[in-house]
């Protein structure tokens, strides 16, 4: 058998970037210098950084074939990132990491050898086992990240010390193979994985101190704990239930109790007539609603500018039409007799789940692009 000629590389490292032009090259120098022994290459995945990221690695893949850019336009999400980055190689192993050189990269040969050595499925570069740590983070952010990994604790194997590590490796194959049940949502891949891969997955973690990052800044904000906890959500129950219309309806409790305090403001306070205060605690609810989902239920579909607009008018009446479903419903089986607290209950389920549907089509075009 002759040997290929152009054989595929053993490892893939791929990451995920969003404005990180000043980190790129600094991250391929050290990959050379400790992957010098491996045959590798390396994928970013570029949410089309305003500041010219894409350009830099492009600069960088001109020197050296083995880099290259995948830019998506339109886009964004960590996780999703890193999945199609994942699934553009046929390297035999998948490494990812993050590009501001806060993960050790030096244990990446170590992670590798593991692997081969078929020790693990699945390699995590870790900051809570032994010999790892959070480098300097503050109280707060170390409190949330101990909360974070107690909540991930429901949905993957408490054995596993740091699954909200981002700088993890295992075998393509094992990822293309549980590639379709991922979530996908915000910035929680390895969680994601471990969940969808179930607890038969054999887990190493190799330990690492956490470094502060090398220029920029992070780009974790207070919707990748929202995110997170959909995530959590999503892999307890959204067989049976989407997760965006357990959002959805959240949102619309939310609405309901803005609702009752305006009114009752306008109405007890400010002594306004009651319908006229009816009329304004319904619009500034409906909008407050609108603006809500568009934030946490659509944040991958979020409209801006005129089309927020267009979004809230449909919103407004595919609403106004659940409101009469609702009130037909309930009444209909409030006239057969059934207990008016059941049949009000059954109106609302009857009226969110029309909402959901006809504004996820309609304003936020979900499942229409
Ligand atoms: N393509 C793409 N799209 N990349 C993104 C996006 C995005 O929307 N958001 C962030 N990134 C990239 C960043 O450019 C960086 O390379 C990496 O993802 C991690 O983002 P940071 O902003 O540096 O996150 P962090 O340091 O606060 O959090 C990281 O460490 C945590 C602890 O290990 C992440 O890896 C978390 O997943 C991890 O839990
Ligand atoms: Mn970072």
């Amino acid at each position: 058998m002759s040997a290929k000629p152009f054989p595929s590389p053993d490892l893939a490292i791929v990451i995920p970037t969003y404005k990180e032009r000043e980190n790129v090259t600094e991250l391929v120098k050290r990959l050379r210098e400790v992957l010098a022994d491996v045959p590798y290459e390396i994928i970013f995945v570029d949410d089309d950084s305003p500041d010219g990221t894409a350009n830099i690695i492009r600069d960088l893949s001109r020197e050296d074939g083995r880099i290259r850019v995948l830019q998506r336009i339109g886009r964004r999400g960590l996780s999703s990132a890193c999945v199609e980055g994942a699934l553009c190689t046929s390297a035999s192993f998948v490494a990812i990491m993050d590009a501001d050189l806060q993960h050790d990269e030096s244990i990446l040969p170590m992670m590798l050898a593991a692997l081969l050595r078929g020790e693990a499925d699945v390699v995590i570069g870790s900051r809570y086992v032994g010999g790892g740590g959070i480098g300097e983070w503050d109280r707060d952010r170390a409190a949330l990240s101990r909360l974070a990994t107690a909540i991930s604790h429901l949905i993957v194997p408490n054995t596993v010390t740091d699954p909200m590590s981002g700088f993890f490796m295992m075998s393509r194959s094992l990822f293309e193979q549980t590639s379709r049940g991922l979530s996908s949502m915000g910035f929680k891949l390895l969680a994601d994985f471990l969940a969808t891969a179930g607890r038969q997955i054999r887990v190493l973690e190799v330990p690492y101190q956490f470094r502060n990052r090398y220029s920029g800044e992070s780009k974790l904000d207070s919707l990748v704990a929202w995110e997170f906890l959909l995530l959590v959500a999503d892999k307890l129950v959204g067989r049976w239930i989407p997760v965006r219309f357990l959002s959805f309806a959240l949102v619309g409790g939310i609405g309901v109790a803005i609702h009752l305090t305006i009114l009752a403001l306008l109405f007890h306070v400010a002594e306004i007539k009651f319908q006229i205060a009816q009329i304004a605690a319904t619009l500034v609810a409906m909008v407050g609603n609108f603006a809500l989902n568009n934030i946490l239920t659509y944040r991958d579909a979020r409209l801006k500018g005129v089309s927020w607009f267009w979004g809230l008018l449909t919103f407004v009446m595919a609403c106004s039409v659940g409101a009469f479903a609702n009130v037909g419903v309930a009444g209909f089986l409030y006239g057969q007799n059934t207990d008016w607290i059941l049949a009000a209950l059954a109106g609302i389920a009857v009226g969110t789940v029309w909402n959901f549907t006809v504004s996820s089509f309609y304003a936020w075009r979900v499942g229409r692009k």
